[in-house]
């Protein structure tokens, strides 16, 4: 198993180096080590202790604004005391030293940007770094009105328990929601199409800590597939895109990328 696992590795990161065009796409798993809890670990996924449809929905917003507000506060504060992992370093340098790399993240906790900002200081280069960086779930510390266009980010700790009135836009007084995309909302326009071309151009795509089941997200690995690109899957546990993958390297992400991505 570990002689395997070693080919796998080494397989995997020849073909990364090689390829034109690298599309990753991330899941909470990346984010695990960071102490970010995943949604559907048995023990202590998110969605194993909450229910997605009473939290998640824009329905459940419009029924209770609070519960929502409050659930939300606290992941932010989760979240807020989390620092990058060694795989989020990892795939920070390769944005930096590769143009041809496109990140492709469901997790909302900015961390991959975050790594970046640890990684290099204010530059051209870190800027267009983070442009390649796309958000399809949206970012839990960014808030968007529901009237207007209102948006604003701001890492800021939420006063929204009982007795307080919950977050109203500045410009024109309507309720303020996360900007985050819900159960049954559509993902934002850009990010998608941005992925979407991405997944058909990549020469390879690298899987790292989804369990493949959300889509368009679980989509773009095979669209990479489809038009002649390689799997490299980064996860513990096997996924529905495990027996598609070239390559699976079962370990956690802090330990196989930086083998897998160092320079
Ligand atoms: P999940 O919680 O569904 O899956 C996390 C995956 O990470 C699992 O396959 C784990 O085996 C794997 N994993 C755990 N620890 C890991 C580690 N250290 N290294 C690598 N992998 C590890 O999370 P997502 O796939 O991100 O959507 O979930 C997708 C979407 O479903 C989320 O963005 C969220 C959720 O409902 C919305 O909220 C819209």
């Amino acid at each position: 198993m570990v002689g395997r696992r070693t080919e796998a590795l080494r397989g995997a990161r020849a073909a990364l180096q090689d390829a034109e065009g690298i599309l990753v796409l991330t899941g909470a798993g990346v984010s695990a080590e960071s102490g970010v809890p995943t949604f559907r670990d048995a023990r202590d996924g998110l969605w194993s202790r909450y229910r997605p449809e009473e939290l998640a929905t824009p329905d459940s917003f419009r029924r209770d604004p609070g519960l929502v507000w409050r659930w939300y506060a606290m992941r932010r504060r989760g979240i807020a005391a989390c620092r990058p992992n060694a795989a989020h370093r990892a795939l920070a340098r390769l944005l930096l030293r590769r143009k041809d790399a496109i990140l492709v993240t469901q997790n909302v906790d900015g961390l991959h940007h975050a790594a970046l900002d640890e990684e290099e200081a204010p530059s051209q280069n870190a800027r267009d770094a983070r442009g390649r960086v796309l958000l399809l779930h949206g970012d839990i510390f960014r808030v968007r009105c529901t009237v207007c266009t209102y948006r604003r980010r701001d890492r800021s700790e939420l006063q929204v328990d009982d007795g307080h009135a919950l977050p109203r836009c500045p410009r024109c007084g309507g309720d303020l929601r996360p900007d985050v995309v819900w159960f049954g909302e559509p993902l934002p326009t850009s990010a998608l199409e941005g992925a979407t071309t991405a997944a058909a151009q990549a020469e390879i795509c690298l899987v790292v800590g989804t369990s493949a089941l959300v889509h368009p997200a679980a989509s773009l690995p095979r669209l990479t597939l489809s038009q002649g690109g390689e799997l490299v899957e980064v996860n513990p546990d096997p996924t529905p895109l495990s027996s598609a993958a070239t390559w699976r390297i079962p370990l956690p992400a802090g330990e196989a990328l930086p083998h897998l991505l160092g320079s």
